[in-house]
């Protein structure tokens, strides 16, 4: 862009939690584009510092309040030199804590939450105006997306949020309160920006949506069918016509979502990646009913076979919550048992962290912190053993990866598997952005190693996978 360099600015965003707020940070450093800020990677160097948080577990929303304390200096310093430093919190802690943060750092000069960023500009400009913060953690009744600038994919893997926002209500989870209630955008508007995103470059793209698989967006004006709105499997398909979109994965879902249609998109949909992140959050039925999970331990196994009856490669991961109010010894080895069943291939798992507000925070007969903690040690042993097992049971294998990065060496690239395993492979930097077929040749404790091959790799050298 031609702007005068004076008024170039530097803007640093640090991300907090999920790829949503991965994708958030993007779209922000869009919005602030046309006002000159470029991203840099350094804080000292900033002119503006936006923190994108997360308020999903206790930890994330103290490591900002650090932060905050880190920045405090560095704001100080800046204007003891006669300069000037925005900060602003963005995301789900400014949400759920907005007043909080400014009382506990008056020196914050906006707080944002995660639906009122394209606003960004008139929040800039009143905080370079005024003395005082701004606070915007409204939940605006038209949708942000219609006021954002168009996305750019910056490299051959690219985020797209087609929903935001929960109604599920699981009781432990804040999403519902800082994120609000399930938006889903239109297909069109999908379908336009996945068109642009391969056009600029991207083979794969991961759609978006805090409950993804609610996706219930309206169905774009050409659309022939009777249906006035899309599910998720019917955007999928749809997608999957895109020239150049080789790869399409979506996350996070909830079991209770997972439809017909989008059963069937797994068994017909060849670029719909057989890795699916289905979070189950526990193995006892009594537990997950006091989550208010809306599912059981035999509806979650059933889905799962039908999942694998559609696509007999699918492999699964999960999220994990240990140490639920009231959670026993007998319902913790129900989520074992479930863990060896499922054989999921990567897991998170996490302590119950008490959420301000929500029901089972209340819940009197909290896990004492040591048991949670013996729990999570023992749950992440065998899930560690399953990633590995996964990961040995690949080598002699031959998978699509699509290679996406430069390795560490001269002439090593790194690309990603179906299962998302990362994979390097030697003197194969020609096939940067492409999907070739790799032969997996060993395993290193976070990677694996590859080769190219015979046969694979088709396409003339230097030619992209995208038109
Ligand atoms: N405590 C611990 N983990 C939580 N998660 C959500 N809320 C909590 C909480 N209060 C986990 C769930 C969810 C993931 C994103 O974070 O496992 O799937
Ligand atoms: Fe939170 Fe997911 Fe449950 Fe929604 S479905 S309340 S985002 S855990």
């Amino acid at each position: 862009m031609n702007r005068p360099t004076t008024l170039a600015k530097k803007l640093y965003v640090k991300t907090y939690g999920c790829q949503m707020n991965v994708y958030d940070s993007a779209r922000m450093a869009d919005v602030l584009a046309p006002l000159g800020y470029a991203n840099t990677d350094s804080p000292e160097e900033a002119d503006m510092v936006i923190l994108n948080t997360c308020h999903i577990r206790e930890k994330a929303a103290e490591k900002v309040f650090s932060e905050l304390g880190r920045l405090k200096s560095l704001k100080r310093r800046k204007e003891d030199g006669g300069g000037r430093l925005i900060l602003a919190v963005a995301g789900c802690v400014a949400q759920a804590e907005g007043e909080e943060i400014l009382r506990r750092a008056p020196y914050v000069d906006i707080v944002l939450g995660p639906q009122t960023y394209h606003r960004l500009p008139e929040m800039v400009a009143k905080a370079s105006r005024a003395a005082g913060s701004v606070l915007d953690t409204e939940f605006p009744a038209e949708p942000k997306f219609d006021h954002l600038p168009e996305s750019r994919a910056e490299g051959f893997s690219a985020f797209l949020s087609v929903q935001e926002g929960c109604d599920k209500f699981c009781s432990f989870c804040v999403v519902p309160y800082t994120r609000g209630a399930e938006y889903s955008r239109p297909a069109g508007a999908v379908l336009a920006e996945a068109r642009r995103l391969a056009s600029q470059g991207a083979v794969e793209i991961t759609l978006l949506g805090q409950n993804v698989n609610g996706y219930h967006g309206e169905a774009p004006a050409s659309s022939h069918a009777a249906a006035s709105e899309w599910g998720l499997g019917r955007l999928i398909r749809a997608l999957a016509e895109i020239e150049g979109l080789e790869r399409i994965r979506y996350t996070t879902s909830h079991p209770r979502d997972m439809d017909g249609e989008l059963i069937a998109a797994h068994g017909e949909v060849p670029g719909l990646m057989p890795f699916l992140h289905l979070p189950v959050q526990a193995g006892s039925d009594r537990i997950l009913e006091a989550m208010n999970r809306r599912h059981d331990r035999d509806f979650y196994l059933d889905l799962v076979g039908r999942l694998k009856e559609a696509r007999a490669d699918l492999a699964l991961s999960s999220d994990f919550i240990v140490g639920f109010p009231g959670e026993t010894d007998a319902d913790f080895a129900e989520t074992l048992d479930l863990v060896r069943r499922v054989g999921f291939v990567q897991t998170y798992s996490f302590k119950y962290s008490p959420r301000p507000g929500t029901p089972a925070a209340a819940i009197e007969h909290q896990v004492p912190e040591r048991v949670k903690e013996a729990r999570l040690a023992e749950l992440q042993a065998l899930l560690t053993e399953l990633t590995t097992d996964f990961n040995r049971r690949s080598v002699g294998r031959v998978m699509p990866v699509l290679f996406d990065r430069p390795g560490r060496h001269p002439g090593q690239i790194i690309g990603r598997s179906p299962y998302m395993q990362p994979i390097h492979v030697e003197g194969a930097d020609t096939f940067m952005g492409q999907v070739v077929p790799v032969r997996i040749t060993g395993v290193h404790p976070n990677s694996l190693a590859g080769e190219v091959s015979p046969g694979g790799g088709a396409r003339p050298q230097g030619e992209k996978a995208y038109a």
